[in-house]
């Protein structure tokens, strides 16, 4: 395979000792410059898996905090296999990405009733659980139990893609890749080889700026060497992300109690609760868009009011601003035609309910239309 700069790719090329080199200068530079983390003081594989769904797609400061709540409410997987599922969104609220939080949650029935309350200690056994790839089974094993399980997440492709200079997107080269990290993997080490991996790829190989100048492997990177560090790994050019433009409804009843459902069990943001409303129509004005949908989902009919706000929020695969208006109820008893459950709830209730961040935003703002009216 051809390099940017025509040479060839070395990594089927690498030595044993080119191989040992890598493996101690990690281990070394770990043992001296690796992160003091939570996950990284137990051996506890349910507290180790849990940290790493949660790092699946989320920065270790942000973990940070959720982490704690996460196993002070939920101690032991029998813990969390008996916990109400609304329990469970609300300690993941903000997290994102919520299907992993429902995953863990059914996981951990799963392991309750079959397992005897245990991790499996294969990677077969762990891949067979809901939201348990390759990559998060392979860092589970070797965190918990020492075992030469290689790793292939976001960061570890990075560091390998500049190691090698992969001449292609990662995506493209994956057998490849797994392929090196396994190499690589020190057999006798093999939780503080992962682990040194990955605080390479968070604290120095970071996708700009990287700090090559402290890098233990720079003498040995193609990228480093080259100076390539800024063009590696390649990127695969993606088309913009579609963005929706939805009509969204406060609905007040006359009891001052405002109108939320909870969303499908399956696709985005499943069993969290929102406010109603869909999407806007070629043409529609977003009243009319919020008096159809209205009637449509939840087969009543409103006046549609005051707009309080308008939330735009990205979300991995499209973008969407939402449209929100004050609605007064009148006439029809909500029906849950497309959604899980409805509720009438006052608004210092809302709290209590798992939302969506957008969500969150329009909760945010009814509470300041309230402290601006006097009634904190
Ligand atoms: N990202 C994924 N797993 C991690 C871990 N165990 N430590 C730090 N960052 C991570």
């Amino acid at each position: 395979m051809a390099l940017p700069g025509g040479a060839v790719v070395p990594w089927k090329t690498l030595n044993s000792e080119q191989v040992q080199w890598l493996r101690r200068s990690l281990l070394s530079w770990y043992s001296q410059q690796g992160r003091d983390l939570p996950w990284r003081q137990t051996r506890d594989p349910y507290a180790i898996w849990v940290s790493e769904v949660m790092l699946q797609q989320t920065q270790v400061k942000t973990v940070l905090p959720y982490y704690q709540r996460w196993l002070q409410q939920f101690p032991s997987i029998v813990a969390l296999a008996g916990a109400d599922q609304q329990q469970v969104l609300k300690i993941w609220q903000g997290l994102g990405y919520y299907a992993r939080a429902r995953n863990l949650h059914r996981a951990a029935q799963i392991l309750a009733a079959e397992w005897e309350g245990q991790l499996p200690q294969t990677l077969e056994g762990l891949m067979q659980l809901p939201g348990i790839g390759r990559t998060t089974a392979g860092a589970i094993l070797s965190a918990a139990f020492n075992l030469p399980t290689p790793i292939l997440d976001g960061n570890v492709k990075r560091v390998l893609a500049r190691l090698v200079a992969l001449p292609v997107p990662p995506r493209q080269a994956l057998t490849d890749l797994w392929q090196l990290s396994t190499t690589l993997l020190d057999p006798q080490w093999p939780r503080d080889f992962n682990q040194g991996l990955m605080d390479l790829g968070a604290t120095l190989c970071k996708p700009k700026q990287p700090g090559c100048d402290r890098c233990p492997w720079s003498v040995q990177c193609l990228a480093a060497q080259h100076n390539w560090q800024t063009q590696l790994p390649m990127t695969e050019s993606r088309p913009p992300l579609p963005h929706k433009q939805i009509g969204v409804a406060v609905i007040w009843n006359n009891q001052q109690q405002i109108l939320i459902d909870r969303r499908p069990q399956s696709g985005l943001l499943g069993g969290l609760w929102e406010f109603p409303g869909g999407k806007v129509e070629p043409g529609e004005s977003i009243p009319d868009c919020i008096a159809r949908e209205i009637q449509e989902e939840l087969g009543i009919e409103v006046a549609v009011g005051d707009h309080l706000i308008t939330v735009d929020h990205a979300y991995t695969h499209f973008k969407v601003t939402l449209m929100v208006h004050h609605c007064r109820h009148l006439a029809g008893e909500p029906q849950p035609l497309a959604c899980d459950e409805v509720r009438w709830v006052r608004l210092a209730e809302l709290a209590d309910f798992p939302f969506p961040k957008a969500n969150q935003d329009i909760i945010a703002a009814l509470q300041a239309e309230q402290q601006e009216a006097g009634n904190p």
